[in-house]
């Protein structure tokens, strides 16, 4: 069983429709943590999100860098982390971050492999990497309490 899948995209506008559909399928408590270099499309992908939650004028979504969090209300909230300029304990130190990871919106956050150990483990994790170019591609990974149920039953 492939247990990720990747996507290529091939311009801003095209990881904006797929932020966008992506988007339209969760639901309140889940947590998407995206990976990628600077400039790969982590906030594009974002206001992607804010499109297909309705947010009004997601395209003024830009990334929270000086302010960690975002806060942004469409049909379900949104919440936006970016923690480049943080570690684990910083981050830790700095907000209460359980209230936004296990609340009543969805979290979205950049640079996430800088706060894995505190990710939920139910967190969908997408890897942005660079093609040639202006492709991206986007490797979804399935939440790994998924991931930790297929590689048991491998073991039975
Ligand atoms: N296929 C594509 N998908 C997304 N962005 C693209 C694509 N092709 C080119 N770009 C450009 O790449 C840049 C992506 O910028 P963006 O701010 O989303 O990156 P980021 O990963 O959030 O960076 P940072 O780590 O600085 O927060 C934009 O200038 C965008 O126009
Ligand atoms: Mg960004």
């Amino acid at each position: 069983m492939n247990a990720n899948k990747t996507i290529i995209t091939a311009s801003p506008e095209e990881t904006i429709q797929l932020g966008a559909r992506f988007a339209a399928k969760l639901n309140a408590g889940d947590v998407v943590a995206l990976i990628g270099d600077l400039g790969s499309g982590k906030t594009v992908f974002v206001k992607g999100m804010a499109l297909g939650l309705g947010v009004k004028d997601p395209l003024y979504v830009n990334s929270p860098s000086f302010v960690i969090l975002k806060e942004y209300t469409g049909k379900k909230k949104l919440y936006h982390f970016d923690v480049y300029r943080l570690d684990q304990k910083g981050f830790c130190e700095t907000l209460d971050h359980e209230k936004y990871f296990y609340g009543d919106g969805i979290t979205v956050i950049e640079w996430a492999d800088k706060i894995d150990l505190i990710l939920p483990e139910g967190h969908v994790k997408i890897k942005i990497s660079y093609e040639a170019g202006d492709k991206r591609s986007f490797q979804f990974s399935p939440p790994e309490k998924y991931k930790k149920i297929i590689g048991d039953l491998r073991k039975a």
